[in-house]
């Protein structure tokens, strides 16, 4: 007993320290997930030890504390939170609780965006705004009234007819997305801090002592809910009420949806879901109310929520979580890029592990330390990212993580690519992690593609010192292979059959296996059709490689520069001794001289001898450029039976067009010429 008295003091100690940082101080210093599984937690052993119970435990009360440069004010009636739901099963319990009060007859519910900003409670006397304040412990909140003066889109004054003596306005008071990103770019100029999120700022920006700040940074304001204090025989309905708040001048959110079918309210919630994104502020989810005033009140509320309405919540799309470490990666070309790897957090349904931390300007950036507390994002909702550190987390002499002057694998001295202005290892494949990305890459499916020769393998070897170059894997005997862990005799001859199909190859191929940089399938395939053969490349001088259609001038230096390194040229040597380049495919046609070299070309329609595949293999191969769309830059099109509007639009151009037979007669033409 004294055990379980201790672990829940110390969890309502946390859980309330939590709710200070949140609520009063705007600064969140834990995630949403890991706050409702603590408070959960909680619950569950304060409901197993009921002698335990306590008014003041976190478990008892909506949140918040009050920051005490504000005025408290009472709430005529409390400001109580919504109970969370995250899948239709638990839309569909609710639907079930809320059934047990009316029998025999359909329930409509009223589906509204969940806004995520601050909670606001406003009155009005004689449709004047005489007070405003924030929700607080949800029975007394701070009186924030200058302060929301200053937000334009709050009537200082309702207008129109019967408007209550007194009238209590509950909304949402938030940020544009947009304008966040403005302020932001501000303030960090101003403050050398960013807001980490709308929600913050909007909170950061209502609880200014100065109203004058609060008026400057462009807040915005949806009415959500009101108290009439009298009964409104024109208003039968939650959605009747709100457009009446409307009429007076009160800003509603109009994306709304009133109906008793549990599959639209799932589609909505699912539409929004998707939407989300292009929405200018943000939402955490949707919120489902029982539409009818009546039956609101014939169902009523408990302590924390009121049981007619519930929150139909989407998966955060930001997590706090704590950093393990910071590795550098070394990467094929000797690139370093540093990555932070943390506890696994669930953003937007998805685990995540680690985020990239791009370059040596991005740790200045996020001034990272060892241990530290991180703002985890999904930016475009896929791609991990750390948003900020959470400074009140940072342990004390914490040490700052900082991009290391050696390559952590070969020690060798790091420095600035004076092309790209990235840091990387020259030491090329003297570096052991460059080493095995480069025989991973030679080996990998689009390059000489010795499927069962993957990366685990690949790297045991390296490690083992049984390959120390390339030729190595083209003489690897069983002997060596099998007493490997976990290699075996089958697998042993598996990856020497694999390593010996793979020694047939084509130029495309086998220049792509190189790892030139810059050099991906696409220029590997134009240099192939174009030089045919490899010692051709080789002695190309830098002008002839950058007058090939997409190559370029960079690309060309990069190219030339590989071939100017002995080293390379002697591995080039070895190499095709041991390997079978097939000659092209299609070059019985010299390359060089066709005319279809660098042309933009459109095809459209059916051809009686080839197939749409085979007929653009075959201009590829002839040099020219296939493009999907006529454009101003199309040059020919080709046109079969039962063409499309790309033959119209061709038409209404001076764009040279030609049929399957014309094609025919020109490769016809140009074999017999060369
Ligand atoms: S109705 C009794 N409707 O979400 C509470 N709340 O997580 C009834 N919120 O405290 C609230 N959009 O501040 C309602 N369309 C909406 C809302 C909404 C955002 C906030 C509200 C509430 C919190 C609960």
């Amino acid at each position: 007993m004294k055990k379980i008295k201790y672990q829940i003091n110390k969890l309502r100690k946390k859980i309330l320290k939590y709710d200070y940082f949140y609520h009063t101080l705007d600064q969140p210093i834990i995630s949403d997930a890991e706050y409702d599984f603590l408070l959960n937690k909680l619950y569950n052993l304060e409901l197993k030890n009921k002698k335990l119970f306590n008014f003041n435990s976190p478990t008892q009360k909506v949140g918040s504390y009050l920051l005490s440069k504000f005025k408290k004010s009472e709430h005529f009636s409390p400001m109580l939170s919504l109970e969370n739901i995250f899948d239709l099963n638990g839309y569909l319990k609710f639907e079930n609780r809320i059934k047990k009060y009316i029998v025999n007859s359909t329930i409509d519910f009223c589906c509204e965006l969940k806004i995520d900003g601050i909670a606001v409670n406003l009155i009005y006397e004689e449709g004047n705004l005489i007070r405003a304040s924030t929700r607080g412990d949800g029975y007394f909140g701070e009186n924030i009234t200058n302060n929301i003066k200053e937000i334009q889109s709050i009537p200082l004054k309702l207008k129109g007819l019967n408007i209550p003596k007194r009238l209590e306005i509950r909304g949402e008071i938030f940020m544009l997305k947009s304008d966040f990103i403005k302020l932001n770019k501000k303030y960090f100029i101003n403050k050398k801090k960013y807001f980490s999120n709308p929600r913050n700022a909007a909170a950061g920006s209502l609880r200014q002592i100065n109203s004058k700040v609060t008026a400057k940074r462009h807040l915005m304001f949806f009415c959500h809910g009101f108290n009439f204090f009298k009964d409104m025989e024109s208003c039968q309905t939650h959605y009747e009420a709100l457009l009446i708040c409307e009429r007076w001048g009160l800003p509603i959110n109009k994306k709304i949806l009133i109906t008793s079918n549990s599959s639209e309210i799932f589609n909505f919630y699912k539409k929004f879901e998707k939407k989300r994104l292009l929405l200018d502020f943000d939402i955490d989810g949707i919120v489902i109310k029982v539409n009818s005033i009546y039956l609101q009140k014939k169902i009523g509320v408990n302590n924390k929520w009121p049981k007619w309405a519930i929150a139909f919540k989407y998966f955060p799309k930001e997590e706090i979580t704590r950093l393990n470490y910071v590795k550098f990666q070394v990467g094929r070309t000797g690139l370093i890029t540093p990555v932070a790897y943390f506890d696994p957090v669930c953003i937007s349904g998805v685990i995540i592990r680690k985020a990239s931390l791009y370059n040596k300007k991005e740790i200045k950036k996020l001034n990272l330390h060892e241990n530290d507390y991180v703002l985890i994002r999904r930016s475009g909702d896929v791609i991990p990212k750390i948003v900020n550190v959470i400074l009140e987390k940072r342990l004390k002499n914490s040490k700052k993580i900082s991009f290391p002057k050696f390559c952590p694998i070969c020690d060798s001295n790091l420095s600035v690519n004076q092309q790209d202005n990235v840091i990387r290892c020259f030491s090329g494949l003297l570096c052991e992690a460059q080493k095995k990305k480069f025989f991973n890459h030679f080996f990998s499916k689009n390059a000489l593609n010795a499927s069962g020769l993957g990366p685990k393998i690949i790297n045991k070897l390296v490690e083992n010192k049984i390959v120390l170059n390339l030729i190595d894997f083209f003489f690897l005997k069983i002997e060596q292979l099998k007493n490997i862990d976990k290699i075996g005799e089958k697998k042993s001859y598996n990856i020497i059959e694999t390593i010996s199909k793979s020694k047939k190859t084509t130029i495309k191929r086998f220049i792509y296996a190189l790892g030139i940089f810059s050099v991906g399938e696409l220029i590997s395939e134009k240099l192939a059709n174009y030089f045919n053969l490899i010692n051709n490349i080789i002695y190309a001088s830098e002008k002839e490689l950058a007058s090939i259609n997409g190559v370029g001038k960079i690309i060309a230096n990069n190219i030339f520069n590989y071939f100017s390194i002995l080293e390379n040229r002697k591995l080039i040597k070895d190499l095709l001794r041991v390997l079978y380049i097939l000659p092209n495919k299609n070059n019985l046609i010299n390359y060089k001289t066709s005319i279809f070299l660098n042309k933009n070309v459109v095809i459209t329609g059916i051809f009686n001898s080839y197939s749409r595949k085979k007929m653009k293999e075959i201009l590829k191969n002839l040099g020219a450029n296939i493009n999907s769309k006529v454009s101003k830059k199309t040059e020919l099109l080709i046109y079969g039976k039962k063409y499309g509007r790309k033959f119209l639009d061709a038409k209404k151009t001076n764009i040279k067009m030609i049929n399957e037979k014309e094609f025919d007669l020109l490769i016809e033409k140009y074999k017999l010429k060369n």
